[in-house]
């Protein structure tokens, strides 16, 4: 028996975390080519805090039903899907229009400009479904792979890939930094991590394993700390969170001809401070990768990665399926003190 109504979380106007509300809405039914998905798992990213707070620089609908990242089982599927079946495992792409190839359009966007999956159940278009492989990964770690598996496959295979023996510089212990640096680790290259605290450092070098750590608080000047660590060479791949606020030593301590993937924009700095990235860029014949999420086939493709090499996906804390509890996580991620990802779990 089908269920006829289910939990929805929207984020009404204005409230930041506290405008989060709870409504009951029918299940949708699906139509042509689509399938309806029992979600167990959810991922809080960055964006979702930001899209609370009113910050996200990109549209966002009215009353959003938020975040990008579920993992759930099929329950029903059209008469025309015949490439996904009733209780198959699967992840969404996070958008519909972006199957392959640069981000299309920015309208198709799940947790932005349409709605997303803090819900019970969603029905989506076959296109956008991703089949899981065979793998001992749970739902919880599942959801997590979604948003920076995709984006960490588009910084490092999306334009000039990533190659063995290469050094990537990575920013931060969050979920993009801790799944780039699982990522580039299988891909053979050597890691360096930077970091706010010494404790979450240490606790990812136990954990994940990294070749070489940075702080940036006891490090001002870390991108001198990168060509002391590269013997002058520098890093082949930055992995860039900070923005505006870092940019400048990203550029500073990548190699010649390296590649920075633009992807978050944490660290602000005064106008008047803020460097010449052309010449800076220039000078290094390095290659700026604007990143916009990524596609359905580079979900697909992480997702393999993932799942044959039994790759660790970072979740760091999950958190129960009612208001108080997902407000608490999303606090939670807000306040910096997680390392890697924070889930909402169903049941
Ligand atoms: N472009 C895209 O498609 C895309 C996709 C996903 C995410 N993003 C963006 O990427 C950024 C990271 O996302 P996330 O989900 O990984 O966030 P997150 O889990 O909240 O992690 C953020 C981490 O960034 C580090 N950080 C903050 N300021 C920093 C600075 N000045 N220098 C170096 N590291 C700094 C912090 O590390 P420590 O606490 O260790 O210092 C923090 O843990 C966000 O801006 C997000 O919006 C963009």
């Amino acid at each position: 028996m089908s269920p006829q109504q289910q939990t929805v979380f929207r984020l009404t106007s204005g409230g930041g975390f506290e405008g989060l509300q709870a409504f009951k809405e029918p299940v949708p039914t699906i139509g042509d080519y689509e399938v309806l998905v029992k979600i167990h798992s959810v991922a809080i990213n960055y964006r979702d805090i930001a899209i609370a707070n009113g910050t996200y620089p990109l549209a966002v609908n009215d009353q959003v039903v938020p975040c990008t990242d579920m993992a759930g089982q099929v329950l029903q599927v059209s008469k025309q899907v015949d490439n996904i079946v009733v209780g198959d495992a699967v992840v969404a792409a996070i958008s519909s229009s972006a199957l392959y190839g640069p981000m299309k359009d920015d309208k198709h966007t799940l947790g932005g400009s349409k709605d997303g999956v803090l819900r019970e159940y969603i029905v989506l278009p076959v296109h956008q479904v991703v089949k899981l492989p065979r793998s001992l990964h749970t739902f919880t770690q599942w959801s997590a792979a979604v948003a920076t598996g995709t984006t960490v496959w588009n910084c490092f295979y999306g334009c000039l890939p990533l190659k063995p023996g290469q050094t990537v510089l990575i920013q931060g212990t969050g979920g993009v930094a801790l799944t780039a640096l699982i990522f580039a680790r299988a891909a053979g290259a050597t890691t360096i991590i930077t970091s706010s605290s010494d404790e979450k450092l240490a606790k990812v070098k136990v954990k994940y394993g990294v070749d070489h750590t940075i702080n940036y608080k006891t490090h001002p000047n870390w991108a001198a700390e990168v060509h002391r660590i590269t013997d002058g060479q520098g890093a082949n791949h930055v992995i860039e969170n900070g923005g505006i606020g870092t940019i400048r030593q990203s550029i500073e301590c990548a190699a010649m001809g390296g590649t920075i993937s633009l992807v978050g924009f944490l660290a602000s700095i005064p106008q008047d401070q803020v460097p010449d990235v052309t010449l800076l860029a220039l000078s290094k014949g390095a290659l700026l990768h604007g990143i916009l999420a990524g596609s359905k086939q580079q979900l697909e493709e992480a997702v393999q990665f993932i799942g044959s090499r039994d790759l660790p996906v970072p979740v760091d804390r999950t958190f129960a399926f009612n208001r108080d509890d997902i407000i608490a996580a999303l606090k939670y991620v807000a306040s910096g003190q997680h390392i890697g990802k924070v889930c909402i779990n169903l049941n």
